[in-house]
């Protein structure tokens, strides 16, 4: 017999919006797995939901306000139907806990990344007021999947990171390093190939530590590497992110070994001077860092390799930095991320009184570097013109929608006219390229079997 409250349900409409990482992409995508297996549908805008979620991120300041604003819009729908129920879960719900709900009594339902699956007992209870779960139970990886595109697929192969860099909120949030066993992975991604996945992204804060807590039988990420690769109809797999420490030969000659592996890695630097990668906590040097650098091109000559790189971290003199232009120059990043340090509460970069860089100098500095990465980036893209690349269709262009857009296996954006239908895969001769993205045309004749 049908409950009341399930036809109830059944009415009931949903709306997320996800702040942050890939992770928290993968987060959302199980939370509207879930809701739907409860039997919500999604709504196109939050005006139009009784049920407005946030999944959230605090890893810089920036990120909490730009939440901040989002969240206002919420408490005005909430003042305008009190019955609406506003959930805030991620990284930024665990790491104020319970204040949450003192700073911002609209909302009624707070959960940490690790109890996403209380959401559902939240709003199967009798109670649906300023409840907050943070106890890490579960894998998000475990609950039903609702994919944002047919052919391209997260795996969550692990949660949280026993590394303690010390300007980063993550540990704190995520919680310590725990790994899904390996057998459950490859039935996942085996499933997943099967639903028509031909790319798959595996997850986590730190993926080549994968499989060390595993018990009994411990794995290993190349190990992991191999079996995904075995399986039929994978033609892709991506991974997100790496930590140099852990970049060990075994993963780099799986990248020159396994046909599905793609030629990219994002390796994050953080910063080029061995002083501040110690004081950062990163366990690892400039050297160690340019070492791996050198073996993953020893392997595979033409792979892309972004970064993520801090500017301004406490202590970080102009001779840090001009260090830090120099590994940039040396290495030819395909790409990179830069952040302006940013003190995060909890952490030991944000105890540190001395030696603080002033907002200018880490403006002027960012400039600097932003300049070098895009010009590095440029010059590395060139090497693609005149080359074939496969693309794996995603939509229209952004900018034309004339055009078609994708992404090759070293993970640049192409833009092209052609035929492809989204989540195909075409040859695209490439006819120019700029720091972020290539240009090209379809060679409709040439087209692979996705
Ligand atoms: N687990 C990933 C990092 C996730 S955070 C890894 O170790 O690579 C993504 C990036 O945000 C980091 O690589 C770092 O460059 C940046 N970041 C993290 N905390 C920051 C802070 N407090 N201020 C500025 N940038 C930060
Ligand atoms: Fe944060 Fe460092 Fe862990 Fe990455 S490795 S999540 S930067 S603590
Ligand atoms: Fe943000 Fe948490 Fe990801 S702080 S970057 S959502 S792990």
């Amino acid at each position: 017999m049908i409950d009341v409250r399930d036809t109830a349900r059944m009415r009931m409409r949903y709306h997320v919006t996800t702040f942050g990482c890939q992770m928290n992409e993968h987060d959302s995508e199980r939370m509207r797995g879930m809701l739907d297996a409860l039997g919500y549908s999604e709504a196109d805008s939050r005006a139009e939901a009784d049920l407005i979620l946030f999944n959230t991120c605090s890893i810089r300041e920036s990120a909490d306000n730009r939440l901040i604003a989002h969240l206002g819009e919420a408490k005005r729908l909430k003042r305008e139907d009190p019955s609406r129920i506003v959930g805030v879960g991620g990284c930024w719900a665990q790491s104020l806990k319970d204040e949450v709900f003192e700073r911002f009594p609209f909302v009624d339902v707070a959960f940490g990344p690790g109890q996403v699956n209380r959401l559902a007992d939240f709003l199967l209870s009798d109670s649906l007021s300023a409840q907050g779960y943070f106890e890490f139970e579960s894998f998000t990886g475990d609950l039903p999947a609702k994919r944002g595109r047919a052919t391209q697929g997260w795996l969550q192969i692990s949660v949280g990171c026993n590394c303690r860099c010390a300007y980063c909120i993550v540990p704190s949030t995520r919680g310590l390093e725990v790994s899904r066993p390996l057998q459950d992975l490859v039935a996942e991604a085996r499933a997943m190939a099967d639903d028509g996945v031909c790319e798959i992204t595996l997850l986590g804060q730190n993926v080549n530590s994968y499989g060390r807590d595993l018990r009994p039988t411990r794995a290993s990420f190349a190990e992991l590497l191999g079996e995904l690769d075995a399986i039929g109809g994978l033609e892709r797999i991506r991974y997100t992110s790496p930590h140099p420490k852990d970049m060990r030969e075994d993963v780099i000659r799986a990248h020159a070994e396994l046909r599905s592996l793609c030629e990219h890695i994002h390796l994050p630097l953080q910063s080029g001077s061995s002083r501040v990668l110690r004081a950062m906590r990163r366990t690892y040097d400039r050297e160690r860092y340019l070492d791996r650098v050198a073996l993953i091109r020893e392997y595979v000559p033409d792979v892309a390799l972004t970064t993520d790189i801090i500017v301004g971290f406490p202590g970080e003199t102009e001779a840090d930095f001009e260090q830090t232009l120099e590994v940039v120059d040396a290495v030819g990043y395909d790409g990179g991320f830069t952040f302006l340090f940013s003190p995060r509460r909890g952490t030991e970069a944000a105890t540190v009184t001395t030696g603080l860089v002033s907002h200018d100098v880490k403006l002027a500095r960012m400039e600097r570097l932003l300049e070098l990465v895009q010009r590095r980036a440029r010059e590395r893209a060139q090497r693609f013109v005149g080359r074939t690349v496969e693309v794996l269709v995603e939509g229209e262009s952004r900018t034309d929608p004339e055009r078609l857009r994708g992404r090759s296996r070293h993970n640049k954006v192409v833009n092209f006219t052609g035929l492809a239908r989204p989540g195909e895969f075409a040859m695209v001769s490439v006819t120019a390229a700029t720091s972020q993205t290539l240009a090209g045309e379809e060679r409709i004749a040439a087209r692979a079997v996705g």
